[in-house]
């Protein structure tokens, strides 16, 4: 174990302001991309060169056309394998036919290695495991890297919310259960990166977000 941390950088972009991240081992230059927002290929790609990386892996948090947008144009760009649960399969190899429709066509993806709960992927010096966290979809996934306390949460857990549960396979029970009993079980020092919005940690989420306090409370 290096005892260091990945160099994380954001890629807010697309029509609904989703965040991808570029994650990296500066040792050794291996990368990570997590979530690909539309329009963000080219400049996750242009960065890619600059710092001289090399992607080995593409990871879906789950199959929402916002996480997936411009995936399939990076991991052309790229040659990276693409990583998500099986469960959101389905909303992958179809983007364009969801309830919700993209505003513009999105490429289809199909993701070649499967991750389930407890699926590791190691880049560099670090490993990222798969916890998996249905309930804002069947295939929702938050990837943890222990050593290094982080925590990317896609639609899951926000900075003061939680992932909408209204969409296809949404359940609030489920979701429920994911946070209260995987997430909240970490370490509370953990910072969160989420699909939307802010950054935080796992301690400013139990004592000031009022869903997962509701959500605890039910348990
Ligand atoms: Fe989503």
């Amino acid at each position: 174990m290096s005892g260091s941390t990945p160099v994380i950088e954001k890629f807010e972009d697309g029509p609904v302001w989703t965040i991808g991240y570029l994650v990296y081992d500066v040792s050794t230059k291996e990368a990570l991309v997590i979530d690909v927002p539309m329009w963000s290929a080219e400049k996750i790609y242009r960065r890619v060169k600059e710092l001289g990386l090399s992607v080995k892996y593409i990871v879906a948090t789950h199959g929402h056309w916002d996480h997936i947008g411009d995936m399939k144009k990076l991991k052309q760009l790229t040659g990276a394998a693409v990583c998500a649960n099986p469960s959101d399969g389905w909303m992958m190899r179809d983007p364009n036919g969801m309830v919700i429709p993209p505003p513009e066509r999105v490429e289809p993806c199909e993701a070649e290695t499967p991750l389930v709960d407890g699926s590791e992927l190691r880049v560099g010096n670090f490993r990222f495991k798969t916890i998996y966290t249905p309930g804002h979809s069947a295939g929702s996934i938050c990837l943890y890297e222990e050593e290094a306390a982080i925590l990317f949460t896609g639609d899951t857990l926000f900075a003061g919310s939680v992932g909408r549960v209204d969409l296809p396979t949404g359940s609030m029970e489920v979701i429920s259960k994911s946070i209260s009993e995987k997430l909240m079980t970490l370490p509370e020092d953990v910072r969160i990166f989420p699909g939307h919005g802010a950054d935080s940690t796992l301690k400013r989420e139990r004592t000031t977000n009022q869903f997962v306090q509701m959500m605890s409370a039910e348990r």
